[in-house]
């Protein structure tokens, strides 16, 4: 099978394309016929082995996992001894989370891992990315806070892959949704159900004083300590993007703050809550409110191109890596 090789920490140029074997599925895993798979920041640090300390997990000179990549959409291939969950010829989505191998034609994973069917009313494509957006916002907007009809929630960075969600979900739950973004997502946002559009080089949200019960600050720009005085009395911070600062904070103003700052890393939750919340996410979808904004798809050759452009910070939504299969061409060409 055709897979995308890291065999070292590094730009995008570390990234090859080459053949391997095809796994086999041992017992409780399925092996997935992967059509579609995501590229994400995640895998844009995880290539270039930055932040250090995700070494730790990740290996120290070089990756322990050859074939990057996290999300995944395709259809199951094979089954193995003891599966109940899945049958051949089904449509599943979801992410392999540490076990990586999913920018490739075919990966195997538990049946208990992170994998559900496919919501009907999307194509593969929609299915890949929603692991790293839609799963990780549902996880902060939800779990880490509840929110209540008529509240204010700030979401900078909205126009990304994380953001595009958190628009989407803020405004289900019944919020008044303020979209910070470049001038040039302004459009795009408000009819993706914004209340407000803020265009950061124009106006700095930090300046009002009050006035949100969350922010959500999908790309760690602004530090929790210029973003509370934008916070209501008993207001929460959030954000997806790790750091020291933000762990210190989230430890102290969980002890004795008022305004509150939390951090969660979606993907090393326990596989069983995040399947239960790929459930959730997959309803929610059906019901027409999650959608999945794609801006641009690669194939899986351009795999550095693919990375090259998440690395810029500004994709509208989601990158979506299609992965070809020559079957699939040997059909559609008769
Ligand atoms: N903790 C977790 O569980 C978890 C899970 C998944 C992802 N993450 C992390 O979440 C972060 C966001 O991921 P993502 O995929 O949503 O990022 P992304 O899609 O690459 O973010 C791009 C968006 O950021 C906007 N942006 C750039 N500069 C900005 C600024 N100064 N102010 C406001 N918006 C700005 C851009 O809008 P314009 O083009 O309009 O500037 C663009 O649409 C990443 O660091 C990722 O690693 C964490």
């Amino acid at each position: 099978m055709k897979a995308v090789i890291a065999n070292a920490y590094g730009g995008p140029e570390v990234l090859s394309v080459g053949e391997m074997a095809r796994p086999e599925p041992r017992a409780n895993e399925v092996l997935i016929k992967i059509y579609a798979s995501a590229v994400t920041q995640a895998d844009v640090m995880m290539r270039a082995g930055t932040p250090w300390f995700g070494r730790l997990i990740l290996g120290l000179g070089k990756p322990k996992a050859v074939v990057p990549g996290t999300a995944f959409a395709g259809k199951v291939e094979a089954v193995g001894v003891g599966v109940r969950r899945f049958a051949i010829g089904d449509d599943v989505f979801g992410e392999t989370s540490v076990g990586f191998h999913a920018h490739a034609q075919y990966v195997a994973v538990p049946e208990d891992g992170v994998v559900e069917t496919i919501p009907l009313t999307m194509s593969y494509d929609q299915a890949a990315p929603v692991t790293d957006g839609a799963l990780t916002v549902h996880n902060f907007l939800t779990r880490l806070v509840t929110i209540k009809p008529g509240q204010r929630v700030l979401v900078n960075g909205a126009a990304g892959g994380l953001g595009t969600s958190a628009v989407q979900l803020a405004k289900h739950l019944g919020a008044e949704v303020t979209a910070v973004a470049s001038n040039r997502n302004g459009d795009f946002l408000r009819q993706l159900g914004a209340d407000h559009v803020i265009d950061y080089e124009r106006e700095d949200f930090t300046k009002q004083v009050g006035r949100y019960d969350i922010i959500f600050d999908t790309v760690g720009k602004v530090k929790f300590g210029k973003a509370k005085r934008a916070l209501k009395q008993d207001g929460v911070y959030l954000s997806p993007v790790l750091g020291l600062g933000l762990l210190f904070q989230a430890f102290w103003t969980g002890k004795f703050g008022r305004k509150t700052a939390k951090f969660s890393a979606t993907g090393l939750l326990a596989h069983g809550e995040l399947r239960k919340r790929l459930a959730e996410v997959k309803l929610l979808v059906e019901d027409g409110a999650l959608k999945t904004i794609i801006d641009r798809r690669y194939g899986l050759d351009e795999i550095a191109q693919a990375h090259r452009y998440v690395e810029t910070g500004h994709k509208r939504g989601n990158v979506v890596l299609e992965v070809a299969h020559e079957d699939v061409a040997m059909l559609a060409a008769q």
